[in-house]
């Protein structure tokens, strides 16, 4: 008898689903997949904020009332700090450089000569929209920062990344801090799936937008489903919009 209702509903669901391709919903009310996309990811980063919030996590100033984006460093000298990033060689990675406001802080804040940073960017701006920011905005001037220690990688992540990977010899247990400042869904996604491989325990995850439920919030819940990615998250500033994870 059960055999007999799952197979009828298995029957029920395919012809449903079957109609509704037919009636090609998506041409009359495709306009509402973003929204509601952004309703399901908010009420999930809203869960995701209420369980951090329950861990009372080490450093985190929910909840206040205005953002002070330069307030973002205070997380990043929280982990350098605390994780004993000041004197240690490190392999500093930054993906979204454009004028180089994070990239100089690590390169002064860490002092270790054998430290290693490298940049990624188009260097050419965002390459496609993000909400009220178009496509092109972010290029920065001329970049050049006085330290021996760092490299620029220009273009997009997805030509950069992959020769970087294969050519670059990073040394295992040298910890790697990898700043995600893209803003970008898919520009975040793709770093962390193609870097996935190269993750150690001990390892840092800095989100500079995270917050944002469509960007890099959701790349982050689909890379953490996809790849049984675990993390802890040692803290968060300006309600979440910057976030530090470490690989356990
Ligand atoms: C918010 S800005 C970075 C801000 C910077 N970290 C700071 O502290 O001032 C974002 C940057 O990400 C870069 N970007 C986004 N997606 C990219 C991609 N797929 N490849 C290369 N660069 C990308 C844009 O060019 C832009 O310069």
């Amino acid at each position: 008898m059960e055999r007999i209702l799952r197979s009828l509903l298995i029957r029920i669901i395919a012809f449903v689903k079957s109609s509704f391709f037919l009636l090609r919903p998506g041409s009359y009310l495709g306009f509402l997949a973003s929204p509601l996309l952004f309703i399901g990811n908010s009420l999930k980063l809203s869960r995701w904020i209420s369980e951090q919030r329950k861990k009372n996590l080490a450093y985190d100033d929910f909840f206040r009332f205005t953002r002070n984006y330069e307030a973002r460093f205070k997380l990043h000298e929280f982990v350098a700090d605390s994780e004993k990033l000041v004197e240690d060689k490190i392999y500093y990675m930054e993906f979204g450089v454009a004028g180089g406001d994070s990239f100089s802080w690590w390169l002064k804040k860490n002092k270790n000569p054998q430290s290693r940073f490298f940049g990624f960017d188009t260097f050419e701006g965002l390459p496609e929209d993000w909400g009220i920011f178009k496509k092109g905005e972010m290029a920065p001037d001329q970049l050049e920062f006085q330290d021996k220690r760092y490299r620029l990688l220009r273009g997009l992540f997805q030509n950069t990344l992959p020769g970087f990977i294969k050519t670059e010899k990073l040394e295992e247990g040298v910890r790697k801090i990898i700043h995600l400042d893209a803003d970008l869904f898919s520009s975040t996604l793709f770093t962390l799936t193609s870097l996935a491989g190269c993750l150690n325990k001990g390892d840092i995850l800095i989100f500079d937008e995270f917050c944002v439920p469509n960007h890099e919030f959701f790349a982050l819940s689909i890379f953490e489903e996809s790849y049984n990615f675990k993390y802890e998250t040692l803290g968060a500033i300006n309600n979440y919009l910057q976030v530090a994870l470490k690989v356990i």
